[in-house]
């Protein structure tokens, strides 16, 4: 019997993966995952075997593994950024809760909310939350409710999944839920294509952010009622008298 390791990444680049995660690659008899993942490790494990397959496979992929590991591969299940972070940990581990397999390692890696944040300065250095926009597991008055819980309590947010082909103009409606309670002067910021070839990164106000168009290979930031715009990079103070 095999066994499973699901891996987060991190954000793209090969420096920004733990060596933890490589070492568990380079000791896994297959690499398995989303096609556009697979494709940023396959250069430097051009040596191993992969099974891919596209966005809305995620059981398949997952059962995929069950069965590899039962057929005695070792299986390297990789996720973008962090594994357990809106990525394939949790459904590895129910389905194969069902088929009683459970040698299951979860290896974590650096999520966007943080590799993003670097790129803008400290945005995330008091309380934050992460909120997903996407609608496709999660009805979107649940999302709502916790936008409006995250701003009453003046969390700093990490928003996920801000605009897809179908939902483009999720992040307007999260920007016009936020404005209710938040002030539109708000210090905010997104990255798009964070640790890739094609990073770009913006500070911009929240009545500003309602008007930007972004994709869904962006991470946005909402600051707190204390995050301030320092030299063009977004700072969130833990509170020192200085
Ligand atoms: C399904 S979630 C996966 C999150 C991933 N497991 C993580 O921990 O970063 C997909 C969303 O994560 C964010 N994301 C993931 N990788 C990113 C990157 N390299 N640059 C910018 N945003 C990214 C985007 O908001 C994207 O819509």
């Amino acid at each position: 019997m095999g066994k499973i390791a699901v891996v987060g990444i991190g954000p793209g680049n090969s420096d920004m993966m733990t060596l933890q995660a490589k070492k568990v690659l380079e000791d896994s008899d297959i690499i398995v995952g989303y096609k556009a993942y697979t494709e940023l490790v396959r250069d430097e494990y051009a040596h191993k075997e992969f099974y891919e397959n596209g966005m809305r496979g995620e059981v398949e992929r997952c059962q995929k593994c069950v069965e590899l590991a039962r057929d005695g591969k070792n299986v390297a299940l990789i996720c973008s950024g962090d594994a357990g972070v809106y990525g394939m940990a949790s459904l590895v581990m129910e389905l194969a809760e069902k088929e009683n397999f459970t040698d299951i390692e979860v290896v974590p890696g650096v999520t966007a909310a943080l590799s993003g944040a670097a790129c803008l300065g400290a945005p995330l250095s008091h309380d934050f939350c992460i909120i997903s926009l996407s609608d496709l597991l999660t009805p979107w008055e649940v999302i709502e409710k916790r936008l409006n819980s995250a701003a009453e309590g003046d969390f700093c947010i990490a928003i996920y999944n801000p605009s897809s082909h179908k939902r483009v103009d999720h992040l307007k409606k999260a920007c016009e839920i936020l404005m209710r309670k938040l002030p539109g002067d708000t210090a905010c910021g997104y990255v798009r294509n964070i640790g890739r070839a094609a990073c770009t990164q913006k500070v911009c106000t929240l009545s500003e952010l309602v008007e930007e168009q972004v994709d869904m290979f962006t991470t946005v930031f909402v600051g707190n009622s204390k995050t301030k715009i320092l030299d063009g990079k977004l700072v969130t103070p833990r509170g020192y008298n200085i």
